[in-house]
């Protein structure tokens, strides 16, 4: 084991080579498949984006009218895996619901398991993007006993994805274009992020050659974590306190840099943006726009932005390039929208899914692709000897 080197958290080292995402963290600038953020943010739509990460360029109008029509069709859940919800506790957490739920698809789709077929991958994938989806909306629908909705067809992804979260049979669901629009957004600019945490983390159970639901089920649990898609649910448990009066925006950032029992300035600070995050300046506007509208949430907007104000102004912050990331505003507008706290994680999820899939579908087509099996630096007992138990 002598020639190892430590790093801890991967700070300086790459796992793979990938043709997917590009980042210039002291430029701010991210890329994906060499398109923009700020073009595929204006521009774009989520399907199409990811249409764009998966199969690599943009697609023709045929290509996306018969992509997004090959989702349509698998949004429906098997009605035994509908029946898994109710199996959870009223008050689960909906990503672990999501998570497991992605894991039991590999029970039902027993046929279409094996990374190297190229059809089988294809159904997978097609399988994934149509169904996440529903499975998020039955998990919030379940925690708030509500019935579950089916799938209109008739609806695109982000339409039905809010019928299905907001609507109940009783009533006809209004749908708000500029909601769906703003979510649409959302979805785009969460869509990859090169090796972070849970793309890291489905790459690496992918590299021991387990299937993409496996993979993509264990990137969800990785994405739970509050220093990862966590930090959204974080950032507005963190405003909600701060308005609750429990201290002040100024004690409050004392106790951050103090380091008082490790608190963070939730949604701030990025392992690579060490300027800006380019997500982040589109969320901000977009934060304006839909607060609004929906009028909700003005006085969070005001603590958000005071925060950001004393933050950017101050050394400790700036000393350790520590700026605003995608997850300060996105909480705020979740929540004005009506999803629950809980919610803005799984967010976060539908939006990885394409990033998620199309990293695991490049590792498992690159021959050089080994499996991944880091090394340690061993800092134990030498050798000692079994002492027996009447005997310690
Ligand atoms: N508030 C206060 N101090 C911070 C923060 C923060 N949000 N982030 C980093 N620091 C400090 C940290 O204590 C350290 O200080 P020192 O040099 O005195 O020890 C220094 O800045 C460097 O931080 P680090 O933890 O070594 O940096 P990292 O690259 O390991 O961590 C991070 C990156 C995002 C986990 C971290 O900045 C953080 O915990 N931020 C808050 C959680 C958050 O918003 N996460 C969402 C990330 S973006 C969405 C996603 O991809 O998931």
């Amino acid at each position: 084991t002598g020639n190892v080197t430590l790093d801890a958290g991967f700070t300086n080292t790459a796992s793979c080579t990938s043709a997917i995402t590009y980042i210039d963290g002291d430029a701010g600038i991210l890329r994906y498949r060499g398109y923009p953020i700020e073009q595929l943010a204006k521009s774009s739509t989520f399907l199409e984006t990811s249409y764009l990460l998966i199969y690599g360029s943009l697609p023709t109008p045929t290509e996306l009218a018969d992509f997004e029509a090959r989702i349509r069709e698998h949004t429906m859940l098997h009605e035994d895996l509908k029946g898994f919800f109710q199996g959870f506790p009223r008050d689960a957490h909906p990503m672990p619901v999501l998570s497991s739920a992605v894991s039991a698809l590999s029970t039902f789709y027993q046929d279409s398991l094996d990374p190297f077929d190229q059809e089988q991958v294809e159904i997978s994938t097609i399988r994934l993007l149509a169904k996440l989806p529903t499975i998020a909306a039955y998990a919030y629908k379940k925690s708030i006993g509500q019935p579950f909705l089916y799938p209109d067809n008739d609806l695109s992804l982000v339409e039905n994805f809010l019928r299905m979260t907001f609507g109940v049979p009783a009533t006809a669901y209004d749908i708000d274009p500029d909601i769906v629009k703003a979510v649409d957004l959302l979805l785009i600019l969460h869509a990859d992020h090169e090796q972070n945490c849970s793309t890291s983390t489905v790459r690496l159970v992918g590299s021991s050659q387990a299937n993409l639901f496996a993979s993509v089920s264990a990137g969800i649990n990785a994405l739970f974590g509050p220093l990862h898609g966590g930090a959204n649910q974080a950032v507005l448990e963190m405003l909600e306190r701060i308005q609750s009066a429990e201290y002040s925006t100024d004690e409050f950032m004392k106790r951050v840099k103090n380091k008082e029992d490790g608190v963070r300035l939730m949604g701030f600070g990025h392992r690579v943006y060490k300027n800006y995050d380019p997500r982040a300046a589109i969320i901000k506007d977009t934060a304006h726009t839909i607060l609004e509208k929906t009028g909700g949430g003005d006085e969070l907007l005001e603590i958000a932005m005071r925060l950001e104000e004393i933050a950017l102004a101050d050394d400790y912050f700036v000393e350790r390039k520590l700026y605003p990331n995608v997850d300060f505003y996105t909480g705020l507008i979740y929540k004005s929208m009506g999803f629950p706290t809980r919610m803005f994680t799984v967010l976060f999820a539908l939006g990885r899914l394409p990033g998620w899939i199309a990293q695991w579908r490049e590792m498992i087509q690159d021959p050089t692709t080994k499996i991944g099996r880091p090394r340690q630096v061993y800092t134990g007992e030498g050798e000692r000897d079994y002492v027996a138990i009447d005997q310690r």
